[in-house]
């Protein structure tokens, strides 16, 4: 079993490895056997090659990120992956204390990937990693051993990976002999309620190990989360919505827990979320971009417009501060700007993790499962589990979903495939799923499928989108159809991939052709899976989209966001039809006051125009004509972003894109919220996200020109309101 996740994830898994555990660190009296801190295993003999030249420096190729070691190193038997055997083997050492303890991590088998204590040739103790199925964790756990019983006789620790298939490696680090017991885990741990209340609130301490929390409904088994449960002093409380259950039993059990943890104890049952009071107030919440209340989010699944609701499914662990546990969030808006979340609409289950996927609604009822009065509103998803499938879940009053009893819909193409993107395509009067699939020697593709009725899908075209680094989409696609220049008689097809990236050509219902491939979507930073809305009624007729964007707010009970909803076109440029991305207008009703110029003149060393103006929440409009040599400054809350005429260069923090001026004249978009600008240049050709954390108090703003003068034919300075806990107007 290869053990990775999607680069996206363990590129914000990596920024923020998780601090080492201090508890059960050596004392005065305890002898150190070994902390594998050196280059080489030192006088511990080596057998097979499971365990390298030496130990790891943390986390090997291809593994998910391992933590829970002390120092920089530890034993990481995952050298060549999971296929390595062999065993570690200690010199004897004399047993002078009470206890012997370890930290100890992979898979859990007691004859293949354990530690053994030998005394006499004889295995008088042994351990395991807590391991045996697809996800888990790669934390390491302390554990003890009582050997008082052979205190004084010779002894050898030997470390053993004889296992090949998945979870076939262990990880060890910190052997010591104590005389202080350290304190034992104990295994399937449990606590029942009877459910009376709406909510259990859990304990969560990030960096934390990660416990396989199970919860069972009159003893049957219905959801398995990796739980970073906190034994003591939670930083934040994660909330289970358990209503559905109210007046049955419910018990969560701990696969392990420390002997002396709080946790279970500490789980309380409210009505209402504990913390709730301060939901949308925190310090790092960002005021007109979506967040989830609690936990972790990454791609925006299932947008579609429904009985006068956009609706806002994404990627959710809402039981961890990073990625795991995917559930599909649930947010609805009715004016784009304000969104109310609504609970997890799927959580994980037999066939895996929920991953990314999308919605349609189903007007004429071809899968049969709504009626014509009222059509099905249609998830379709990836389950990600062993095989990965995409499966289809639905409802009719867009709160309720069932998932369908005869999933998956699309079986297994490859480990890699997933993030269905479905849409209805008219000419052929067929439902369209455009999949993402990894071919073998990483061959990324899209496969494009058909179907009448959305549950029996028949393959109908492959595109291929060239191999590795050389590679033309990843992960979630979408396609679209969008008129040129708002033209009705010329219309292109776009299909876009996960990092913004997307080729402009035709759809005959089976086939993309593309006419310009691997043309660069955003120019920013940190924005990806973004997704288009279905469904927006043709009288609307604008495409709509939301993006992931990645920004992490440390410290906070949630973590990343959304892009406002943007407005996607085609126009016509000297090189082709491009994309053109606007800041939906929908947003306007954010503003509170607004100060405009329509005509001022700013000379280099001039007066700031626009002092005193700044606030929180802020959006910027500019259109001005520059001189050859004009750099225009806007200085806000800290950050900077800076328009070089002579290079047609827009900065923003430091990072440079290319903006040629159009006619001589540059225009600027700046959004400006607590964890982020997301600003649009160039008549929306250039779009530039940057995740960016202003300092809380400060709220200046600076506009100041150098070189030559500059003439700004429109200039205004919105403070905008926040989004939250105001009504939609
Ligand atoms: C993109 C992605 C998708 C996958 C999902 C899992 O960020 O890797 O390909 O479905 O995230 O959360």
């Amino acid at each position: 079993m290869k053990l990775c996740f999607p680069t996206s994830i363990v590129m914000v898994l990596l920024i923020h490895s998780l601090p080492c555990l201090h508890a059960g660190q050596a004392t005065e009296d305890d002898v150190l056997i070994a902390d594998f801190e050196g280059e080489t295993y030192g006088d511990w003999v080596v057998t097979g090659d499971a365990f390298g030249p030496g130990p790891a420096r943390g986390t090997l190729a291809g593994q998910m990120h391992v933590d829970g070691f002390f120092g920089t190193a530890l034993v990481n038997s995952f050298f060549h992956g999971d296929g390595s055997v062999g065993t570690l083997t200690s010199p004897e050492f004399k047993i002078e204390r009470r206890f012997i303890s370890f930290l100890i991590g992979g898979g859990m088998d007691a004859e293949k990937t354990c530690v053994n204590l030998i005394i006499d040739g004889k295995t008088v103790r042994n351990a395991t990693g807590p391991n045996d199925a697809a996800g888990g964790s790669e934390a390491l756990l302390m554990t003890s051993w009582d050997v008082s019983q052979f205190v004084g006789q010779m002894a050898q620790m030997q470390i053993v990976d004889q296992a090949t298939g998945g979870w076939g490696h262990i990880n060890v680090d910190h052997i010591l002999q104590t005389n202080q017991k350290p304190p034992q885990l104990r295994t399937d741990v449990e606590r029942s309620f009877t459910i009376s209340k709406r909510f259990l609130n859990l304990p969560i301490k990030n960096g934390a190990p990660r416990r396989k929390v199970t919860v069972l409904i009159d003893g049957v088994r219905e959801v398995v989360n990796d739980i970073e449960l906190a034994d003591a002093n939670p930083d934040w409380w994660a909330f289970m919505d358990v209503s559905a259950w109210t007046g049955r039993k419910l018990t969560v059990k701990v696969d392990r827990l420390l002997e002396d943890s709080q946790a279970l104890q500490s789980i309380t049952q409210t009505d209402s979320e504990v913390g709730g009071q301060s939901f949308y107030q925190e310090p790092l919440r960002a005021q007109f971009h979506f967040s989830s209340r609690r936990g972790w989010n990454n791609d925006p699944n299932g947008l579609v417009f429904f009985n006068g609701e956009y609706h806002l499914f994404y990627q959710h662990n809402p039981y961890g501060w990073s990625w795991g546990n995917m559930h599909w969030g649930h947010a609805t808006s009715r004016d784009l700007a304000h969104w109310q979340e609504h609970g997890d609409t799927l959580a994980p289950d037999q066939f895996g993790p929920m991953f990314s996927g999308s919605a349609v609604v189903d007007w004429k009822n071809t899968s049969g499962l709504g009626t014509l009065e009222k059509p099905p509103l249609v998830l379709l998803y990836t389950a990600a589990g062993n095989p990965t499938v995409q499966a289809l879940a639905s409802g009719v009053d867009g709160r309720n979903f069932q998932k369908y009893e005869s999933n998956p819909i699309v079986p297994q193409i490859t480990g890699g495939n997933r993030d269905p993107k479905v849409i209805w395509h008219e000419p052929s009067g067929r439902w369209v799923m455009v999949l993402y699939v990894e071919l073998p020697e990483k061959k990324h593709t899209v496969h494009f499928f058909t179907s009448a009725n959305l549950k029996e899908w028949t393959l109908a075209s492959i595109f291929e989108g060239g191999v590795d680094a050389d590679k033309f989409l990843f992960e979630c696609p979408d396609l679209f159809e969008l008129l040129v220049d708002g033209d009705k008689a010329k219309a292109k097809w776009v299909l876009t991939a996960a990092d913004g990236q997307y080729a402009v050509g035709t759809f005959d219902g089976t086939t993309f052709t593309a006419e310009a491939t691997r043309l660069p979507g955003h120019r920013g930073r940190g924005f990806y899976a973004a997704q288009t809305f279905s469904d927006i009624p043709k009288s609307d007729g604008r495409r709509i989209q939301i993006g992931w964007l990645q920004t992490p707010t440390v410290g906070m009970p949630f973590n990343q966001a959304m892009t406002v909803p943007l407005e996607l076109q085609l126009i016509t440029t000297p090189d082709g039809p491009r994309l053109r991305t606007t800041p939906v207008r929908e947003l306007k009703s954010l503003r509170s006051s607004s100060q405009t110029w329509t005509s001022l003149k700013l000379v280099p060393g001039g007066k700031n125009p626009i002092e005193g103006l700044g606030t929180e929440l802020i959006e910027v409009q500019a259109e001005f004509r520059p001189g050859k040599n004009t750099v225009a400054t806007f200085q806000i809350r800290g950050g900077l972003i800076q328009y070089d005429a002579a290079k047609q260069e827009l900065d923003v923090n430091g990072h440079r894109v290319s903006v040629p001026l159009q006619d001589g004249k540059m225009d600027l978009t700046i959004l400006c919220d607590r964890t982020c600008f997301e600003i649009f240049a160039g008549n929306g050709l250039v779009y530039v996200p940057m995740p960016f954390q202003p300092k809380a108090d400060d709220v200046s703003l600076i506009l100041n020109v150098s070189g030559d003068a500059v003439d700004f034919e429109r200039l205004e300075v919105h403070s905008l309101k926040s989004a939250w806990n105001t009504p939609t107007p």
